[in-house]
């Protein structure tokens, strides 16, 4: 399995399982399928509500600690006290560390609000944490590296957050890597060009387009996947590698885990064209919650 080097000399394995929306029923036989299928990475969430399945499979599968990468990721109602989030996440995965811990959002929730992951204002509105910012959460995410985790990163963060959080005075460690939704309707080749200029990797959640994805049957892709004689998902997984991103497709489907993991590697022809490709079939952001009055993403480049 290639490997990614980090900011701080570890290394990720470019591939690997996502489980967003996977149940906790689901992602058990689907990461014990993957770990026998030979991945290494498993990536999850508390907001997940998953954690401990995929705790129990990792667990199950035998495969010693140490030849695993595990992510997991702060959720907003505890940007306050990381290091709650993080004790809790390793108390439901069965684990002594993780190695990548991520802040999930750039926005903090109410803690105390109407509902534990999700509470919101009377006008339906998120219910925001006011005078506290991930500049904040930053700093105590920072003390977490060697306390649980090898290494922290963030989560959707476009370049003008990014610059806002590495300009900040309490900022003395860069971010390891950015998880972002990246596919042909949304490349981000700006944010990827600033992400690679700071030293953080881009890693690519929602790469087939999420769920029924009409990337899927997309002609230009449907050829180029005739070309090497394999799926048009491995396509898409294959080009975010040949762009220089971790990729964690979904599946809960044994054939399909199994299909994702063997990727090809695209002609530089090929990656180009699929890079370009947004500008005939339309930039589309897939996954956009509302977080008023807060702007996540000030753009889609
Ligand atoms: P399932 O989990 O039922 O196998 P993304 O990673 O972009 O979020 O996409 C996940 C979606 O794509 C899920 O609905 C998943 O279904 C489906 N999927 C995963 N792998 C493949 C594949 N090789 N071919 C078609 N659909 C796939």
């Amino acid at each position: 399995m290639s490997t990614i080097q980090l900011n701080n000399n570890t290394k990720i394995p470019v591939l690997g399982l996502g489980t967003w929306q996977s149940s906790p029923e689901e992602v058990y036989t689907a990461v014990l399928h993957a770990l026998k299928t030979g991945y290494r990475h498993i990536d999850t969430a508390f907001a997940y509500d998953n954690e401990e399945s995929i705790g129990r499979a990792i667990h199950d599968s035998g495969i010693p600690r140490d030849e695993l990468f595990i992510t997991t990721k702060l959720w907003c109602t505890y940007h306050q006290v990381p290091q709650e989030g993080l004790k809790e996440s390793l108390k439901r995965l069965g684990l002594e560390y993780v190695d990548l811990y991520l802040m999930h959002w750039p926005v903090p929730l109410n803690p105390k609000g109407n509902d534990p992951k999700f509470p919101t204002l009377p006008d339906g509105n998120r219910d925001i944490v006011e005078g506290w910012d991930f500049v904040k959460t930053w700093e105590k995410m920072q003390e977490l590296v060697g306390n649980g985790t090898k290494s922290v990163g963030v989560s959707n963060f476009d370049v003008e957050n990014l610059e806002r959080l590495l300009e900040a005075p309490s900022t003395k460690i860069v971010p390891v890597a950015n998880q972002v939704e990246l596919h042909p309707h949304l490349p981000q080749h700006k944010l990827l060009k600033f992400a690679k200029a700071k030293g953080i990797v881009l890693e690519a959640y929602s790469p087939l387009g999420s769920t029924n994805s009409p990337l899927l049957t997309e002609p230009e892709l449907v050829k180029i996947a005739e070309k090497y004689q394999v799926s048009t998902a491995t396509i898409l997984i294959s080009w975010a590698i040949w762009r220089g991103t971790v990729v964690l497709p979904k599946s809960i489907t044994p054939k399909r885990i199994e299909s994702n993991f063997k990727t090809v590697k695209l002609d530089d022809v090929d990656g180009k064209t699929i890079d370009d490709l947004h500008k005939t079939i339309g930039i589309k952001r897939f996954i956009n919650p509302n977080w008023y009055p807060v702007t996540v993403f000030h753009g889609d480049e």
